[in-house]
């Protein structure tokens, strides 16, 4: 029986799914490489440099390391523009009903985001408080779709991988999940998120007793 949950954040808690989105597409522009939404699939959980060096992947490029850090640095200041502004209206449908229902049912509750920005979303969210523990991603060696982020949840939840639901909307989050050894809930669509062990539109169709018996 499951102990614990854990969530991604960006586009499963929040749209930010769509502001790295559009900080990409700039970046993308600005070298000369095309982009649109389904390329952009192949980033969604992706770390910073890891979609940076996917994007570049798509051209002829010969650039240093100090280059790649000043256009992956170029991309965050263009994100964090985008989510200055965000307050708790910002939450996705159903987020705050469901990170509360699991909590009522008493299973802990996890946070496994590779973003680096992702306490200053939680914190304009205003949800901070809601969750057991949060993974600080600067101290994660491996991204998304490497299991580490999920089994250092796990661990510090004191729970098994087998007693833990992992929620995500990125492919490569739920190949995360999945090596871990959890049950993958996908957010999003099952044509996209094969993987996943059941597929819901959003959180809104997200109830912890279909999967307590
Ligand atoms: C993930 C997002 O949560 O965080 C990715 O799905 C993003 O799109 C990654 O690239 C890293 O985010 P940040 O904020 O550290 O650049
Ligand atoms: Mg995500």
């Amino acid at each position: 029986t499951f102990k614990a949950v854990i969530f991604d954040l960006d586009g499963v808690i929040t749209d930010t799914a769509h502001y790295h989105y559009l900080a990409w597409k700039r970046l993308a522009e600005q070298v000369g490489v095309p982009f649109d939404e389904v390329f952009n699939e192949r980033l969604k959980g992706v770390d910073r440099m890891g979609s940076l060096n996917l994007i570049l992947s798509q051209g002829r490029f010969d650039l240093t390391e100090e280059e790649k850090v000043a256009l992956a640095t170029q991309k965050n200041t263009h994100y964090q523009e985008l989510i200055a502004e965000m307050t708790p209206e910002d939450l996705l449908p159903g987020a705050v009903q469901a990170l509360d229902e699991v909590r009522q049912a008493g299973l802990k509750i996890g946070l496994a985001s590779v973003s680096r920005n992702a306490f200053t979303v939680l914190s304009s969210l205003g949800i901070t408080e809601k969750f057991d523990y949060i993974v600080d991603a600067s101290t994660i060696a491996r991204g998304k779709p490497d299991p580490e982020i999920f089994l250092k949840a796990a661990a510090e939840l004191g729970v098994t991988p087998e007693e833990c639901l992992g929620v995500e909307d990125a492919v490569a989050g739920v190949a995360s999940i999945k090596s871990a050894g959890m049950y993958a809930v996908g957010v999003g669509d099952p044509q996209v998120l094969t993987q996943a062990d059941r597929v819901i539109p959003g959180l809104q169709d997200f109830s912890i007793a279909d999967f307590l018996d």
